[in-house]
């Protein structure tokens, strides 16, 4: 059985992604429809021997459609994820604009797949830091039970998409030159400087990026108490996040069985060997599905306490791998099945 599939932000930096991991996972396409703003409409998009004429994304585009991946902004998918479940189509969403609703099942699929099942329509891909730093935390959770943790994030700027990577990519030419450098995608210049600010501001003094993390965690873990404080940093890096987390658990934490844990958990890799100078870092992270789980040692301020550093590439863990993830789940557990041709 093969179906039909859509990318809705086809142009932009995950849905070029997208494109790459469909086809590197095989997974069973009959055809593949390119979606984007009409500012895009008519243009091509040639991934290897392929072509494709990217449409604009109307409500229409999905009656003929199995599924589509959302990669287009929140106002987008506020948009057109409805119109699509409207038309039997299945949204899987990577903005945050249905991920908190409880209608909304949002999946990590090493995680939550069963999730997946109670679907009306739209399932939601969780935060890209979110998702990589459960990738360290869950396994150890399993074992451990997670208490509360805190962690700083250090967010490539790929995931503010293809024009602050540009951005960045931009400011290093012109620094080189000795030209004066612009921004207009971040606040400030990211060349050179950390910017400890991702997403906007809310009254308490936390970002929208970092409530995710806490919001997002709680619905994914079904741990609606869980305590959590984050700072969400964005750094000149052009893919892969890192995050540096402290977590306390409610058992002992052995560290022994902790990197066993984590080592044997489908969506890690364990890189921890201090003495070899072998830590995850984002350049050997990128492009990979599993994310790197490192620095693992006792915390010395928790009782049952461990501190890790984790990297993943936020354009595949982060969203778009975790979202042909879950497509191959719905096609695992049989929960779609193509539409007859019209
Ligand atoms: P377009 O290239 O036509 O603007 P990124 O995350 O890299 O910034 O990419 C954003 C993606 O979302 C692009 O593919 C962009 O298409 C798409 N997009 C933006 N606005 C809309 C819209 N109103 N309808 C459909 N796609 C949109």
């Amino acid at each position: 059985m093969s179906y039909r599939v859509g990318i809705v932000g086809a142009t932009g930096a995950v849905g070029q992604e997208l494109i790459e991991l469909l086809h590197r996972r095989n997974f069973p396409m009959s055809e593949l429809v390119l979606l984007a703003s009409s500012r895009s409409a008519g243009k091509t998009i040639t991934w290897q021997d392929k072509t494709w004429t990217v449409q604009e994304a109307k409500p229409e585009a999905f009656d003929s459609l199995d599924i589509a991946i959302f990669s287009a902004g929140g106002s987008t998918s506020t948009e057109l994820c409805p119109e699509a479940a409207k038309r039997d189509c299945i949204a899987i969403d990577n903005s945050s604009a249905f991920r908190m609703d409880p209608k909304v099942p949002l999946v990590v699929p090493e995680i939550n797949p069963d999730a997946a099942r109670s679907h009306q329509g739209i399932i939601a891909n969780p935060n890209c830091s979110t998702a990589v730093a459960l990738m360290g935390l869950y396994p150890l959770h399993r074992e451990f039970g997670l208490k509360r943790f805190f962690a700083a994030t250090y967010q490539a700027v790929s995931g503010s998409g293809a024009a602050a990577m540009q951005e960045l990519e931009d400011q290093l030419r012109a620094w080189g030159k000795g030209e004066a450098i612009t921004y207009s995608e971040y606040p400030h210049q990211i060349a050179f400087n950390l910017i400890p600010h991702v997403d906007v501001f809310y009254e308490d003094g936390y970002t929208k990026e970092e409530h995710k993390m806490l919001n997002e965690s709680r619905k994914i873990l079904t741990m609606p108490g869980l305590k959590a404080s984050t700072t969400c940093v964005r750094v000149p890096v052009l893919r892969a996040h890192s995050i540096a987390i402290n977590a306390e658990f409610e058992k002992p934490v052995d560290l022994q069985r902790a990197r066993q844990v984590v080592g044997s958990f489908e969506g890690a890799e364990l890189v921890d060997t201090p003495a070899e100078n072998k830590y995850p870092m984002p350049l050997d992270f990128s492009g990979k599905e599993k994310c790197g789980v490192g620095r693992m040692r006792i915390d010395t301020a928790f009782d049952n306490g461990l501190s890790l550093w984790v990297v993943g590439d936020q354009l595949w863990k982060g969203a778009a791998l975790n979202a042909v993830q879950i497509a191959e789940l719905l096609v695992a557990d049989k929960l779609i099945s193509p539409k007859a041709t019209v």
